[in-house]
């Protein structure tokens, strides 16, 4: 039966309240969310719950990663339809906090992102990390959870908030978790709803080229610099226009690699029309 989730709007509330629940013996998961839930925010609130007795989920379009001209007013506000979706999730709390809770006026304080964050999203977008990484560190103080659920979609920011949670010695579990697809392998993404259906089907030649990559990559070939032309050749083909990279990098360091020795991310970050999407893929080479 579906339950309505408790909703906070009291970041101070909410903590007292996990806090109260942790003394009573009960393990906390956490869900960073901007809202405009779909089954790839439901796949973490279902991953939380096989670990955790109580999943908090954070429901808030962070002004302060969005540069000028990006998407922040645009960003899809659906607030109704989240917390009926997470309904079926009981028990759920969900905090949905005004920006001056979580930015209270004349705060001038912010976490500058670790070096990680520097390529590949980093160069494209320059304030993008300094901005989820204040905002979640905010997050991990207004709900103290014993662990922490992101999406593999979004590669990079994981590793962001796994360095910054060592670095500044944050007492929370990291959980990576899965890229959930639609079924025609669309990574899915509360931008995908700006695609027309044209544009969705340019689209799907993010994720076919790198299932190709990721297929001859377990086939044996390892020579990174041909595989990268390769899906930037098909992504060109179908249509897109504006890719901003292909990179075939090292998952722990994020740096490019030439040869295939070892396990490889291959990420991808391409415009269809003026939606910005990304993708990427982990892959094994054959062992040798
Ligand atoms: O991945 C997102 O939706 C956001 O970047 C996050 C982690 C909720 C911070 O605003």
């Amino acid at each position: 039966m579906a339950t309505p989730p408790r909703v906070f709007h009291d970041p101070a509330l909410l903590r007292s309240e996990i806090r109260q629940a942790q003394a009573d013996g009960k393990r906390v998961g956490l869900v960073p969310t901007m809202g405009a839930l779909h089954p790839g925010h439901l796949s973490l609130v279902a991953e939380s719950q096989k670990s955790c007795d109580l999943t908090v989920v954070t429901i808030f379009v962070n002004p302060t990663q969005f540069a000028p001209g990006e998407d922040f007013t645009k960003y899809p506000r659906t607030l109704d339809a989240d917390l009926e979706l997470l309904s079926e999730y009981d028990p759920v709390w969900v905090l949905v906090p005004e920006v001056d809770a979580m930015y209270p006026p004349g705060s001038t304080t912010e976490v500058k992102a670790p070096e990680i964050a520097e390529p590949l999203e980093g160069t494209f977008r320059p304030i993008h990390f300094d901005g989820v990484a204040t905002i979640v560190l905010k997050l991990f103080q207004v709900a103290p959870a014993d662990a922490a659920f992101f999406g593999q979609k979004d590669f990079q920011q994981v590793r962001v908030i796994q360095e910054m949670v060592r670095d500044l010695l944050v007492p929370i579990e990291i959980v990576r978790c899965p890229i959930v697809r639609e079924a025609d392998g669309l990574a899915m993404s509360s931008r995908n709803r700006y695609l027309s259906p044209e544009e969705r089907e340019v689209a799907l030649s993010i994720s076919r080229s790198l299932n190709e990559a990721a297929q001859r990559i377990e086939a044996g070939d390892s020579n990174a610099e041909v595989l990268r032309d390769t899906i930037e050749q098909s992504l060109r083909s179908a249509g897109i226009g504006e890719i901003d990279y292909v990179s075939l990098a090292c998952p722990r360091t994020l740096k490019p690699v030439e040869t295939i020795e070892g396990d490889v991310v291959i990420l991808v970050a391409a415009k269809v029309g003026t939606t910005r999407l990304i993708d990427n893929v982990l892959v094994s080479p054959p062992a040798s």
